[in-house]
């Protein structure tokens, strides 16, 4: 029997196979055997019987029935039971029987010639008995895919002949016993998918003859032995997903007979040892997410056999060795987010077999060598943000099979080829922040697979061809864009999705023209003004939505529209029509949404009201500066003398001694906040209500505006009613005492959140968006128009600390209205998508709003996030 293993070096399962074939074939069944079981034979029987029946007896009644061939004596013709030339059982295998129940009353030691024992794949949970010890000849024992918990049994060490254990995927817990060192004969390990924990005993390095491991997804910790090379018939390591630290021993070069090699998953530092190219035999070469540092050694170059080299998510820092040219039968390289420096060699068109490409996100710089082009089987090619220049290579029309061509963020320059129209297959391309010139080709059009193009801020000129009319399904990425208007001549699009795009401006009536569109999505956008009439053509739109948007008026009558719900058209700014939900509409004469005739009308509106606001500014300058004169004389005594205190939604005095006692007196460990010039305390009112109190450290140096102006300001302030507008219990003021009290919101300022990296980091594009969208995270402004009372350098509120970032016209007419709203959600958004206040941009634009058009808005998103698109959302 052993003699047997020993052969059994490279094809696992071709040996198991071979060998119960050779076992349990009545002609090689061993006469020794025959002789040992000649004096008890009934016994034997009888006992094997009665263990077996008295463990079915414990199963749950489905299993009993499943069973029902177990009855009588003789087990030998019983389901899943085979015995042995002397009638004595020899193995149970019951495996995929959906069996529910335990095993520790199955009597193990009943049981003294089992070889094989399966029950894999069954439901049986409780401990593993340590009675199991008892099966002195087991040589096979499958316990995988059950539920059994508890630690490991140290008997299982003394089952010595074992050459397969396998009891991954239960719920096993404790460490590997050191006695586990004892099973020399094992070929195959597996313990994976448990919750085993602790480090390897170092003893297992004496199971020379191991084919396979597998000790991964357990809570390992520790390292890998550094003896490991005693592992030398190894074809298969995996430990995987596990806690394993140190680096990756030199022995490892010995194990010459290693396949497939999985390390992925851990905390391993160090370099990857250049004896690594001694396992030749390698065609899996899995580790990536680590901490694994240094340059990959160019002995990697000898692993011709290897298919898939997975590196990404490590800190590698050299370059990529050119000896990768010689890894012919590569199909997949996924070396993305490691650091990686140099350029991609030219070498790399040997690899002919290559189907994924990911170097992404790395600082690969130089050019996309040509030799790309041989890589005719590509169907994945992302090589997005690293610093690559020069232009994409004419080959790349070669790429036939591409599916997906991902080139964002480098410095790519040149026009997009024309050769492009070859890659037929090809749904995604997204170019965009490169320096790409040119046109858009017309073969484009040709590329019938397409699904997403995104090319924006790049030097394209020119608009997208009518070529491009072939496409079917289109999902434009547009951030922040407005809709372009050709796309209404895209004359076979079925489905259009511009969702979650930030888009601005009007919905082009040409879009009308799209006469196919099945399916339209522009909700969560930005989009503002009618529904153009044109939709009254779209007969075939099934399917629409346009909620979340800042769109008016009444809905087109079409039949998408008549039977749909209002979920599709809420949060919009004032949309009408018959639907339940929606405000009945006004009747109007039809052609005032006429587009032509609303744009005259608005634009006379606008400079009626361009009039009327310079009248006003130079009228309430007047007025101020002689009103603000005079106060001065007459308030000045007055503010100085008594206490101002105004509260709405209290009750006047009492609270303001509750505050002043919630917070002791603003003593600082009630303080949850300081800004430029103000600190926040958090107090408990007496009735449980708790507030956030804003103390300024001064007001105006002294200076009280007038108050009247100020109190009814401050009236309006306590009387909006937004969700997204902090509510302003009140306020007090005296020359040395100016507070407001707020509303208490558990996350704290975003400004805050912004401040600090991680909690950044954690807070997302997805949930970054989600603020802008009003969703998940929701954000609240406050100080809400309160900037204008305090000096223009004291910076008091998150959102709207200088005067710059409030709305020009608030600061004349000192009113709260809509517009305020509308441009702090502005202030809001830049601020989440720069990750920090955006006041200088906003001075910038306000002061020379002609000139700002090159503002790259690349440098304004938060340099700290990656990019939010879909390839990194998916990892
Ligand atoms: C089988 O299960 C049913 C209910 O689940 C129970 O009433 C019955 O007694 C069980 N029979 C046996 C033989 O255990
Ligand atoms: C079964 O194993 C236990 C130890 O686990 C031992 O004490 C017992 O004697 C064994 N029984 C038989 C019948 O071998
Ligand atoms: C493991 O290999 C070392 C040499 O590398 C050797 O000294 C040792 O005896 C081997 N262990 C076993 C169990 O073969
Ligand atoms: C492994 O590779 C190293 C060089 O990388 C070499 O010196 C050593 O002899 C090789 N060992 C085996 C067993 O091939
Ligand atoms: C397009 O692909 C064909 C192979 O299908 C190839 O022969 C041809 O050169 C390619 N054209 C361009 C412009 O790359
Ligand atoms: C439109 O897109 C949004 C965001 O992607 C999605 O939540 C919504 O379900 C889509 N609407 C329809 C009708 O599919």
């Amino acid at each position: 029997m052993v003699f047997m293993f020993e052969q059994a070096t490279t094809q696992v399962l071709l040996s198991a196979l071979f060998f119960f074939v050779i076992i349990y074939s009545p002609r090689e069944a061993s006469s020794s055997r025959i002789a040992s079981f000649a004096f008890a034979p009934g016994v034997e029987e009888n006992s094997e019987a009665n263990a077996l029946l008295k463990w079915k007896a414990s199963l749950d009644n489905q299993s009993q029935a499943l069973l029902s061939s177990w009855t009588g004596t003789s087990p030998c013709n019983w389901v899943g039971i085979t015995c042995d030339v002397s009638n004595s059982v020899s193995s149970i295998i019951l495996q995929h029987f959906g069996l529910r129940g335990m095993l520790y009353s199955l009597s193990f030691s009943s049981f003294p010639n089992l070889h094989k024992m399966d029950i894999s794949n069954n439901l049986f949970s409780g401990t593993i008995p340590h009675q199991i010890g008892n099966l002195s000849n087991i040589l096979y024992l499958d316990l995988s895919n059950n539920l059994c918990g508890g630690s490991i049994p140290e008997e299982i060490g003394c089952l010595v002949g074992l050459n397969l254990l396998n009891l991954s995927n239960n719920k096993l817990s404790g460490t590997i016993p050191f006695i586990f060192g004892n099973l020399t004969q094992l070929t195959i390990l597996r313990l994976c998918t448990n919750r085993l924990f602790g480090s390897i005993p170092s003893s297992i390095v004496n199971m020379i003859n191991l084919n396979e491991l597998d000790l991964s997804k357990n809570k390992f910790s520790g390292s890998i032995p550094s003896n490991m090379g005693n592992w030398t018939k190894l074809n298969m390591l995996r430990w995987h997903t596990t806690r394993l630290s140190g680096s990756i021993p030199f022995s490892i070069g010995n194990l010459i007979n290693l396949n497939d090699l999985d390390l992925s998953r851990n905390n391993l530092s160090g370099p990857i040892p250049s004896c690594i190219g001694n396992l030749t035999k390698l065609t899996r070469l899995y580790l990536f997410k680590n901490r694994l540092s240094r340059s990959v050694p160019s002995s990697i170059g000898n692993l011709i056999n290897l298919s898939e080299l997975f590196l990404y998510k490590n800190k590698l820092s050299g370059p990529i060795p050119s000896t990768i040219g010689n890894l012919t039968k590569l199909t997949m390289l996924h070396w993305y987010k490691t650091r990686l420096p140099g350029s991609i060699p030219f070498s790399i068109g040997n690899l002919i077999n290559l189907k994924e490409l990911d170097l992404s996100e790395n600082k690969l710089s130089d050019v996309i060598p040509s030799s790309i082009g041989n890589l005719t089987r590509l169907t994945i090619l992302y090589l997005f943000t690293n610093r690559i220049s020069g232009s994409i290579p004419f080959s790349i029309g070669n790429l036939i099979d591409l599916n997906e061509l991902i080139l964002y963020e480098n410095n790519l320059v040149g026009p997009i080829p024309s050769s492009i129209e070859n890659l037929t297959k090809l749904t995604i391309l997204y170019l965009f922040t490169n320096r790409l010139s040119g046109s858009i080709p017309f073969s484009i059009g040709n590329m019938i697979s397409l699904n997403e193009i995104a090319l924006y801020e790049n030097k394209i000129s020119g608009s997208i061809p009518s070529s491009i009319g072939n496409l079917i399904k289109l999902t434009l990425n547009l951030l922040g864009k407005s809709i372009p208007s050709e796309l209404g001549l895209l004359q076979s699009l079925q489905i259009l999705d511009l969702s979650c795009n930030l888009l601005t401006g009007i919905i082009p009536t040409t879009l009308g023209q799209a006469l196919r569109l099945e399916t339209l999505n522009l909700s969560h956008n930005n989009l503002s003004g009618v529904i153009p009439s044109s939709f009254c053509e779209m007969m075939s739109l099934t399917s629409i939505d346009i909620s979340y948007n800042q769109l008016e008026g009444p809905l087109p009558d079409i039949p998408s529209f008549r039977n749909a719900t209002i979920a599709i058209f809420r949060n919009n700014k004032g949309l009408c029509g018959n639907i339940s939900g929606l405000t009945a509409c006004q009747t109007v004469k039809s052609d005032s949404y006429d587009p032509k005739s609303r744009k005259i009308m608005l634009r006379v509106l606008l400079l009626t009201l361009g009039i009327l606001l310079l009248v006003l500014f130079v009228l309430g300058v007047a007025y101020v500066l002689r009103r603000g004169k005079r106060n001065k004389l007459n308030e000045d005594s007055e503010a100085q003398s008594q206490n101002v205190y105004f509260a709405w939604g209290f009750e006047g005095k009492r609270t303001y001694e509750n505050l002043i006692e919630a917070t002791e007196g603003f003593n600082n460990k009630y303080l949850i906040g300081e800004g430029g010039c103000a600190s926040i305390y958090k107090a408990r009112l007496p009735d449980g209500l708790v507030v956030a109190v804003k103390k300024f450290c001064s007001m105006l140096d002294g200076e009280i505006p007038n108050l009247k102006v100020f109190t009814s300001e401050i009236r309006a302030l306590t009387e909006i009613r937004h969700r997204n507008i902090v509510k302003l219990y009140g306020f007090c003021s005296h020359p040395r005492l100016t507070f407001l009290v707020y509303e208490f919101l558990e996350g704290g300022s975003l400004d805050k959140i912004l401040n600090n990296d991680t909690q950044s980091i954690a807070l997302d594009w997805h949930r970054g968006m989600n603020i802008v969208k009003d969703l998940e995270c929701e954000a609240h402004i406050s100080d809400f128009g309160m900037a204008k009372f305090l000096k223009p350098t004291h910076p008091i509120g998150p959102h709207l600390q200088a005067p710059s970032v409030i709305l020009p016209q608030l600061a004349y007419t000192m009113e709260v209205n809509e517009k305020c709203d509308v441009y702090s959600f502005g202030v809001l958004v830049l601020e989440i998508l720069m990750g920090k206040h955006p006041g200088d941009i906003i001075h910038l634009l306000t002061s020379s709003l002609s000139t700002n058009h090159n503002l790259a808005s690349k440098d304004l998103l938060d340099q700290r996030l990656s990019h939010p698109l879909n390839p990194i959302a998916g990892r």
